[in-house]
């Protein structure tokens, strides 16, 4: 019998990607994705720890879904409810206490298992946990997802051994784990077979990758993206998230000579002092993350890119925002995130004594992000008048008008571009309008 899923996904592309891979482990079951909550016969809330607040709005959330499970229940139809996620992780056992309509609180490490935990949920109906660290990758029992339209992400690592002392992700990811090079391999040619073009390889440290390869030898993410690059029908790849530590010459490498690689980095650098960047534990100073970056301009002069900032660490004094302020102009991001500091129980960090009061924060916070917002407009601007590549992937709001993304990741809109859908098409850019671009064919 067919059976309605809701997935919720909060927070990083991570989520994104396990959410998938849970609707198509479920599938077998008879659960079917579905766009609406309130008919749901299984709901799951993929959860993500890192920003404030995360658990409160966990269970604010639960507090909703357990009218709607009320509600199905003076209807004689019943509602599971899974917690998954970061904060399943994190809370565990609490989530119960806290809430009584979860029927199971299951950690990323243990999707792999959820059949067996819903069939023991149901017929013991019982509340169910799983929460281990399991020595078996969970890559290996996951099933390959299926995937619609023309990109995709797709998971070679997973944890972190940095443990930057602001940050949730070593507690709640654990472990640095790297996928073998011929396991990913397998999975870039299973999505180019499904259509897709545009892939994205993910991990909380990416370029940390130390995967073996078919001769049992530790690979690199350099090496890893020259193989990928050689199935056919992938004509992009991009990576997130790097740690500026784990840069490699293999990987600068790949930029100078793999075309298929977007010129495009995300490479968070979150402060521009190199006292805070000690406090924080980043192990790399600020001139070590320039040489990257000249190192990485020089490989492919039009690579752009972008940061994670966080303002008003503890400790932080106006001459190291200021400092902050300085990187952003010196490295002429494209397009950058920022945070205020926020303390993650748990963490080192949390418990430092010079936390820095809240207006502090958000008025740093203030000044940055209109840095950032001119530096980023300065770059689109950069584009008018000028020809890039774009692969259309959606229908745009206007009748007849697509929208793609450029090399970038900026989004593109196309005029009349149905026919356009899933190609990369030479663009001229006509026009910069917020985060967008307008173009017409070159
Ligand atoms: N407070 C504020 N920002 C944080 N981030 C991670 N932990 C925290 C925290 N405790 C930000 C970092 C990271 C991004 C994903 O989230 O900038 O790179
Ligand atoms: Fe968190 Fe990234 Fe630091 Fe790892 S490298 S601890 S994921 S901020």
């Amino acid at each position: 019998m067919k059976k309605n899923l809701y997935i919720k996904t909060y927070g990083c592309q991570m989520n994104v990607y396990d959410s998938e891979k849970m609707a198509t482990l479920l599938a077998p079951m008879g659960f079917e994705l579905n766009e609406s909550m309130n008919d749901a016969d299984m709901v799951i809330l993929n959860t993500c720890h890192i920003r404030e607040k995360a658990s409160e709005k966990l269970y604010s959330e639960l507090g909703r879904i357990k009218e709607l499970k009320i509600i199905r229940q003076t209807q004689n139809k019943d509602m599971m409810v899974v917690v998954a996620g970061c904060v399943a992780q994190a809370e565990g056992e609490e989530i119960f206490k806290r809430s009584s309509c979860v029927d199971m609180v299951v950690g990323p490490q243990s999707y792999q298992n959820l059949p067996e935990l819903i069939a023991k949920a149901a017929r013991d109906k019982k509340i169910v946990i799983d929460i281990d660290f399991p020595t078996i990758s969970k890559f290996d029992s996951l099933p390959q997802a299926k995937v619609k339209g023309v990109s995709a992400f797709l998971s070679i690592q997973e944890g972190c051994n940095e443990f930057c002392k602001f940050c949730v992700v070593p507690y709640t990811r654990g472990e640095e784990y790297s996928r073998p090079t011929m396991e990913v391999y397998r999975e870039a040619l299973a999505l180019a077979s499904q259509g897709v073009m545009d892939i994205t390889l993910l991990g909380q440290n990416v370029n940390a990758y130390n995967g073996l390869d078919e001769s049992s030898q530790v690979s690199n993410l350099g090496k890893l993206i020259k193989m990928v690059a050689k199935i056919d029908g992938i004509k992009r790849i991009r990576y997130m998230t790097s740690h500026p530590r784990s840069m490699h010459d293999d990987l600068i490498d790949a930029h100078g000579t793999c075309e298929k690689l977007m010129p495009f980095l995300h490479l968070p650098v979150q402060s521009g002092s190199n006292q805070i960047l000690k406090s924080m534990n980043r192990k790399h100073t600020i001139e070590e993350y320039l040489i990257h970056i000249e190192a990485l301009r020089k490989a492919r002069p039009d690579i752009a890119f972008s940061s994670d900032f966080i303002v008003g660490y503890p400790g932080e004094t106006e001459e190291d925002f200021q400092k902050t302020m300085q990187i952003v102009e010196e490295v002429n991001y494209a397009q950058c995130y920022s945070f205020k500091y926020s303390p993650r129980p748990g963490t080192p960090a949390a418990i430092m004594s010079n936390q820095i009061p809240e207006d502090i924060k958000s008025e740093r916070l203030l000044r940055l992000q209109n840095l950032i917002a001119a530096k980023q407009s300065a770059f689109n601007q950069s584009w008018i008048g000028r020809e890039m590549e774009v692969l259309f992937e959606k229908n745009g709001k206007y009748k007849g008008q697509v929208v793609g993304k450029s090399p970038y990741m900026q989004a593109v809109h196309l005029s009349d571009g149905e026919k356009y859908l899933e190609k990369i098409v030479k663009v001229k850019i006509t026009k910069s309008i917020a985060n967008s671009l307008d173009s017409v064919v070159a």
